[in-house]
C-alpha cells in the first residue's frame, strides 16, 4: 500500500494551479444521464471518484470519450440506457452514485441504486433524496439492500427538506427538470457546486431559478439538449492549499480558482494572520508569523465548510492560543484528531466539539489517514511537525486531490509517495 512521506518545517512559495471542483463534476457528469445527446464536460479533475463515476455510467450504457490532447475534457452520451443499476460494489467505495438516482428516474423511469451505508464520517442517510422522489410520484421500495424506484413521470410539486443536503438538492433539481410542471425545492442547499450543476442543466435546456438560495424553481421540460460546460475550480482544494501556507509559513499565488467561492474561509485565515489578496481568478497569500488560534463552527454553505474542518483543526495545533471547533454537520467527523494527537497535538474532545491548545511545534510521526480531508489535515501537520511524518491508508486522498504530492513540492514540500 503506498504512503506519503514527508519532512516537515519548510515553508511553502510558488505559484500553483487549481483543478476543476470534484463535488461539481460529479452531478454534472450524472446530468449526462438526462439527454440521449452528447455532453462534452471541461475542467474535470482527475481523481479515483471521477473514474469510479464514469465507470458506473459507462456499465450503465453511457458512452465515455476522453480528450486526446486534455486528460480533464471528457465527452458522454447516454442515448442507450440500458442498465440503470447502481451497483453495491460501487456504492459502497463512492456514495456519490446515489447521484444517478434521480437524472435515471427522469429520463427513464427506473433504477436500482444500492442503499449507502454509514462512512467513516457519519450515518449519511439519503431518506430525504427518496422522501422528494416519492411526493414526485415516484414508487420506491427497499429490498435486500437495494433502492428500487420506478416511476411513470415524475411530477412537479413543491418538497421541503427537513435538512440542508447537497446532493439530495441536487439529485431532485436533475429529477425536476423532466418532470411534468413545476418543482419547487425549499430549505435548498446554497453551495456553489449547487449553482454549478444549474448552470449545466440550464446549458442543457433547462429551466430553473434560484439555485444558490434557498428556494429554486424548476419548470420541467419535455427533453433537455446536448451541452459543453467546463466545471468550477475546487473551492476545498483552493481552501486546503490557503490552509497549509498560512500554517507553514511562506508566500503563495493559487491559480484558475476564485475567491468569490471561500469567503468564511478567507476570513479565519486572514484571522490566523495571513495576508490575503484576490483579483478575478488568482489568490495570493502572505504568512510570516506564527498563526493565531481560530475557533469555527462549520454549518451550510456559505458558512465555514465541513470540508475544510480538518485542515483548520491542523493549523491550530500549532496557533497561537486556544481555539474551539465545533462540527454541526456529520457527527463522526473528528477521527483525525486522535492522529494529530499522535504528532504530540494538544486537543480535548468533548462530543461534537474539539478545544485545540496550540503549541509550538508538533512532531513527526507516522498517522493513519481515515477520510479523504482528514488526510489532508495529517498532510498541513506533516508540513508544520519537526521531522518525519509518514501517513497511511491515503487512498483516501487520491479520491478527492488531484496531484496533491506534486503540486505541493512545487511550492518546495519535501513530500514523496513510497510503497
Ligand atoms: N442527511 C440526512 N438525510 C439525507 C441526506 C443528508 O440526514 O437524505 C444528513 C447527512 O447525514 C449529514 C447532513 O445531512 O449529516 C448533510 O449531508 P449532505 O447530504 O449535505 O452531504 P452529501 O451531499 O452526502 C456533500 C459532499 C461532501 C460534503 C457535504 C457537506 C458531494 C459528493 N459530497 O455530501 O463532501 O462534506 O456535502 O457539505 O458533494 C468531501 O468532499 O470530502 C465530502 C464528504
Amino acid at each position: 500500500m503506498q504512503k506519503l512521506l514527508i519532512h516537515g518545517g519548510k515553508p511553502l512559495h510558488g505559484e500553483i494551479s487549481i483543478s476543476g471542483a470534484k463535488n461539481a463534476a460529479l452531478p454534472i457528469l450524472c446530468a449526462a444521464l438526462l439527454t440521449d445527446e452528447s455532453l462534452q464536460i471541461g475542467n474535470i479533475p482527475v481523481l479515483r471518484d471521477i473514474e469510479t463515476m464514469l465507470t458506473l455510467l459507462n456499465q450503465m450504457g453511457v458512452s465515455v470519450m476522453l480528450s486526446d490532447h486534455n486528460a480533464s475534457d471528457i465527452t458522454l452520451s447516454a442515448k442507450q440506457l440500458n442498465n440503470p443499476i447502481a451497483p453495491y460494489e460501487m456504492v459502497k467505495t463512492m456514495r456519490a452514485s446515489i447521484l444517478v438516482l434521480g437524472p435515471l428516474l427522469a429520463r427513464i423511469g427506473q433504477a436500482r441504486i444500492s442503499l449507502p451505508g454509514g462512512c467513516a464520517i457519519g450515518l449519511r442517510p439519503v431518506d430525504q433524496h427518496i422522501k422528494g422522489l416519492q411526493a414526485m410520484g415516484a414508487e420506491i421500495s427497499i429490498n435486500h439492500g437495494y433502492i428500487n424506484a420506478v416511476a411513470k413521470k415524475l411530477q412537479g410539486t413543491r418538497i421541503v427538506f427537513d435538512i440542508v443536503t447537497v446532493t439530495g438538492t441536487e439529485n431532485l433539481m436533475m429529477a425536476a427538470v423532466l418532470a411534468d410542471g413545476v418543482t419547487v425545492l425549499e430549505n435548498a442547499a446554497r453551495e456553489p457546486e449547487i449553482i454549478d450543476l444549474a448552470n449545466c442543466l440550464i446549458a442543457m435546456g433547462a429551466k430553473i431559478q434560484g439555485a444558490g438560495t434557498d428556494v429554486i424553481t424548476i419548470e420541467g421540460q419535455s427533453s433537455l439538449h446536448g451541452a459543453k460546460y467546463s466545471v468550477m475550480p475546487d473551492r476545498i482544494e483552493t481552501g486546503t492549499f490557503l490552509t497549509a501556507c498560512t500554517a507553514t509559513g511562506g508566500e503563495i499565488r493559487l491559480n484558475n480558482t476564485s475567491h468569490q467561492l471561500l469567503g468564511a474561509v478567507i476570513d479565519k485565515l486572514t484571522e490566523a494572520g495571513a495576508q490575503i489578496n484576490v483579483n478575478h481568478n488568482q489568490i495570493h497569500l502572505i504568512m510570516n508569523s506564527q498563526p493565531r488560534s481560530v475557533s469555527l463552527r462549520t454549518a451550510p454553505y456559505p458558512a465555514f465548510p465541513t470540508d475544510m474542518q480538518a485542515q483548520f483543526m491542523a493549523l491550530n495545533c500549532i496557533g497561537a492560543g486556544t481555539a474551539i471547533i465545533t462540527e454541526t454537520i456529520f457527527e463522526n467527523r473528528l477521527m483525525h484528531v486522535q492522529e494529530l494527537k499522535r504528532m504530540n497535538a494538544d486537543i480535548e474532545v468533548e462530543g461534537n466539539t474539539a478545544i485545540i491548545h496550540g503549541i509550538s511545534h508538533l512532531d513527526g510521526a507516522h498517522v493513519m489517514a481515515t477520510d479523504l480531508r482528514a488526510s489532508a489535515s495529517l498532510i498541513i501537520a506533516g508540513l508544520v511537525a519537526h521531522g518525519r511524518t509518514t501517513i497511511d491508508r491515503i487512498y483516501h486522498l487520491d479520491r478527492g486531490y488531484e496531484n496533491i504530492e506534486q503540486k505541493l513540492s512545487i511550492l518546495g514540500a519535501n513530500i514523496q509517495r513510497i510503497n
